[in-house]
C-alpha cells in the first residue's frame, strides 16, 4: 500500500516542481491541501512529493498515449476517500480555495479526463477506488455498487453470491463503474436487459455544495435521471449505485466464427446489419472486422443446441457448428469474452478478475458511430480491403434492437435507441514510443476511415456515444469562468442529440458556478 508523505513536507518539493501559472494560485493551493488534511487522513492524500505518488497517479492510466502527459502536468494531489466525508470536504476545499477536481473510478476514460487537464488550471484527483464495496441482496436481485468497484469485481461479487443472477455492463474487467453508468454501459446483456445505466434503481452522491444527497428522493428526478448516461464529470461525485440485477441461465453460450473475405465475410457482415438487431434478444451476436477477416462472437442465455438450431435458420451463411461452441456459467463467460482461453480452469476467476493492475499497452484512439440503415455490400467490400499500412485498426460492431429499442430516446440522456441497428467502434493501436508520447503523432488509419463512413451513418447530428469519449468532435470554450452551452453543444448534441438541452438545463440547476467541469463536460444553460 502507499506510503504517505504529509502533506506539510512536500509542499516545497510540489511548488518547485511545477510552473504554477501566479502566487496567488500556488498559495490557494497550499490552503486547499491545508483545508483537506483538516479532515482527510495524510496517507489518503498524495502528493507529487511523495514516492507513492506517480505509481498511484499511472496506476489506472489504460491509455500508455497518456501517461507522459499526465506525469508532467500532474494534479496537485491524488485523494483516495474511504468515506463520503472526504469527498464532501475534497468539494468543499476545492470550491473555497478555487482549486478543480477530477473524478477517477476505473480510470478508462479515453481522453483521460479523469487524472489529466489540457488547461492551464490547478486540479486534484479524487480516486474512488477504495470505495469498491460491492452488497449483493439475491433474494431482492439487488445490489448496492460503489462507484469504485471495477466491472471484474462487481460480476465477481454477483456471480459469487447468486449464481441465477448478473448484470449487463461492459467487456473489459478493469473498466470502472463509475464512468461506465454515469455514461450508459453498453454491452453483450444489452439487447436483453438494457444499459447498465437502465438497470440503476437509486444513487448516493456529493453535489457541487458538498452536500452528501443519500437517495434519488434527495436528488430528485432531474439530478437522478442525469446520471444515468448524461456523462460523468457534470454533475457531481457519484459515490454508489443500487443496480438491479437480471436473471442468467447456469449456463451461457459463446462462439467465436471467423470468415476472410474469401470465405465470404463481405456478403455475412451485410447480412448480419439486418439479421443481429432482430434476433431473440437473449442472443447477442457481435462482429470485430480487422484486415479481411471478420469475428463473429456470440452471448447467447441458453445451451448451444439452440443456438446452433436459431442461426441456422436465421443465418445459415454464418454456418455456426456445435464445435464453435463453449458453454460456462455467466461469471466464466465475464472472464473468458476477455482474456479468452487463458480463462480457462486453470487460472482462477479470482485472478482474472480482481485484477485491477493495468498494462499499459500501446497507444490506442478510439471513434465512434452509429447506424440506422445498412450498409450496402459495396461498402462493406471497401472496408475489409483498406489498405492498411503500418496503421492496425479494427472496428467493433454491437447490436441494438431487442430491450434497447423498446426504451424511449429520452427515458434516459443516452438518446440512442429506436431505429439504431448497431454501434460502431473504431479503434487503431500504435506504437508511440519511438515518438516520445506525442499524441499527435498517431497514423491516420482512423481518421481516414471515420470520414469514409460519413456517408452511411447517422446525420444531423452524426451521433457518437458519450463513454467512447474523443474530444476531436469539440471541446468547451470557458468565458467568464464558465463552459458556453454554445461550445457544448458542438459534441453535446452528437452524444445526447435532443436531451442535451435538458442536461444543461440540469446542470445550470445543480451547478451553475460550473464547478465540475473538464473539457467536455455539459454546461449550464442560463
Ligand atoms: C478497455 C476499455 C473497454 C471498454 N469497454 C466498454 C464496454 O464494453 N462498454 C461501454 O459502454 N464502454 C466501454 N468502455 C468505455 C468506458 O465505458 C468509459 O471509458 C468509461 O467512462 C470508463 O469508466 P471508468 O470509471 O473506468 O473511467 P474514469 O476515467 O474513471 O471516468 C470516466 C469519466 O467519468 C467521470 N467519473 C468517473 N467516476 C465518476 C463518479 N463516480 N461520479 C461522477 N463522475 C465520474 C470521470 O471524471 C471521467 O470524466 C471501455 C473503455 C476501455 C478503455
Ligand atoms: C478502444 O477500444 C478498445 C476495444 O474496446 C479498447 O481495448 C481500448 O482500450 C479503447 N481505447 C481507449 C483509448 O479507450
Ligand atoms: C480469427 O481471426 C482473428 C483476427 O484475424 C485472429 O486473431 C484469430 O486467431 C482467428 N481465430 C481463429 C479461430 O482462426
Ligand atoms: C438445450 O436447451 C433446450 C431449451 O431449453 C432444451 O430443450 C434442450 O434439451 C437442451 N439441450 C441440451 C443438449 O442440453
Ligand atoms: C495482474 O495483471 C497484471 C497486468 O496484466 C499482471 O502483470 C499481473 O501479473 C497480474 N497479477 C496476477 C496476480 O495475476
Ligand atoms: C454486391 O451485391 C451485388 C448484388 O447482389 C453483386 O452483383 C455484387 O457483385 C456484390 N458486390 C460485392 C463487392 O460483393
Ligand atoms: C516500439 O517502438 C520502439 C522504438 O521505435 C521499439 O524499440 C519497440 O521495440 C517497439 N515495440 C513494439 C512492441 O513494437
Ligand atoms: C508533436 O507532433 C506534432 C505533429 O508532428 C508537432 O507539430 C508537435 O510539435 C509535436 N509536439 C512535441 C511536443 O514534440
Amino acid at each position: 500500500m502507499a506510503v504517505a508523505t504529509p502533506v506539510a513536507l512536500v509542499l516545497t518539493v510540489c511548488f518547485l516542481g511545477f510552473n504554477l501559472p501566479s502566487l496567488s494560485v500556488a498559495s490557494s493551493s497550499s490552503d486547499f491541501l491545508q483545508c483537506l488534511s483538516t479532515i482527510v487522513p495524510s496517507q489518503l492524500l498524495l502528493t507529487p512529493g511523495s514516492p507513492s505518488f506517480k505509481p498511484l497517479l499511472v496506476s489506472s492510466i489504460r491509455n500508455a498515449k497518456f501517461v507522459a502527459p499526465a506525469t508532467a502536468r500532474p494534479p496537485l494531489c491524488i485523494l483516495t476517500p474511504t468515506k463520503a466525508s472526504h469527498v464532501q470536504a475534497a468539494v468543499r476545499c476545492g470550491r473555497h480555495h478555487g482549486v478543480r477536481l477530477r473524478v477517477r473510478s476505473g480510470g478508462h476514460d479515453n481522453e483521460g479526463l479523469s487524472y489529466r487537464s489540457q488547461r492551464p488550471e490547478v486540479f486534484a484527483v479524487v480516486d474512488l477506488a477504495k470505495l469498491n464495496t460491492v452488497r449483493v441482496d439475491p433474494r431482492q436481485a439487488t445490489g448496492w455498487v460503489g462507484s469504485g468497484t471495477t466491472l471484474g469485481e462487481l460480476y465477481y461479487a454477483i456471480g459469487k453470491a447468486a449464481p441465477g443472477l448478473g448484470f449487463p455492463a461492459g467487456v473489459c474487467p478493469t473498466v470502472g463503474v463509475g464512468g461506465l453508468f454515469t455514461g450508459g454501459g453498453q454491452g453483450l446483456l444489452m439487447r436483453k436487459y438494457g444499459l447498465s445505466a437502465d438497470n440503476i434503481l437509486d444513487a448516493t452522491i456529493v453535489d457541487a455544495d458538498g452536500n452528501l444527497l443519500q437517495s434519488k428522493k434527495a436528488m430528485g428526478d432531474d439530478l437522478f435521471w442525469a446520471i444515468r448516461g448524461g456523462g460523468g464529470g457534470s454533475f457531481g461525485i457519484v459515490l454508489s449505485w443500487k443496480v438491479r440485477l437480471v436473471p442468467v441461465p447456469p449456463k451461457v453460450t459463446f462462439f467465436s466464427v471467423n470468415k476472410t473475405i474469401e470465405q465470404g465475410a463481405v456478403d455475412a457482415v451485410t447480412k448480419w446489419q439486418t439479421v443481429a438487431p432482430a434476433l431473440p434478444d437473449d442472443l447477442t451476436v457481435r462482429v470485430v472486422v480487422q484486415q479481411r477477416t471478420a469475428t463473429f462472437q456470440s452471448l447467447y442465455l441458453g445451451n448451444c443446441s439452440t443456438v446452433v438450431g436459431t442461426l441456422r435458420g436465421r443465418f445459415p451463411e454464418l454456418g455456426v457448428k456445435y464445435a464453435d461452441c463453449r458453454e460456462m456459467s455467466w461469471l466464466q463467460y465475464t472472464a473468458y469474452l476477455y482474456f479468452g482461453e487463458a480463462a480457462s480452469k486453470k487460472i482462477p476467476l479470482e485472478v482474472l478478475l480482481l485484477n485491477r493492475t493495468m498494462t499499459i499497452g500501446p497507444f490506442v484512439k478510439n471513434k465512434s458511430d452509429f447506424v440506422k440503415k445498412p450498409l450496402t455490400n459495396n461498402t462493406w467490400h471497401k472496408i475489409f480491403t483498406w489498405p492498411s499500412g503500418a496503421a492496425k485498426g479494427h472496428l467493433i460492431l454491437e447490436p441494438h434492437g431487442g430491450r434497447m429499442a423498446k426504451i424511449a430516446d429520452g427515458d434516459t440522456p443516452f438518446p440512442h435507441r429506436s431505429g439504431v441497428l448497431y454501434n460502431i467502434q473504431y479503434v487503431q493501436f500504435w506504437n508511440g514510443s519511438g515518438v516520445g508520447g506525442n499524441i499527435s503523432m498517431m497514423p491516420n488509419w482512423i481518421n481516414g476511415m471515420y470520414d469514409y463512413m460519413a456517408p452511411f451513418v447517422t446525420k444531423n447530428p452524426r451521433a457518437a456515444y458519450s463513454n467512447y469519449r474523443d474530444l476531436d468532435i469539440g471541446v468547451n470554450k470557458v468565458v467568464g469562468g464558465v463552459s458556453t452551452y454554445e461550445s457544448g453543444k458542438v459534441w453535446g448534441d452528437r452524444y445526447f442529440v435532443g436531451n442535451f438541452r435538458r442536461l444543461a438545463m440540469i446542470k445550470r440547476k445543480v451547478d451553475p458556478a460550473d464547478y465540475f467541469r473538464n473539457e467536455q463536460s455539459v454546461p449550464p444553460l442560463f
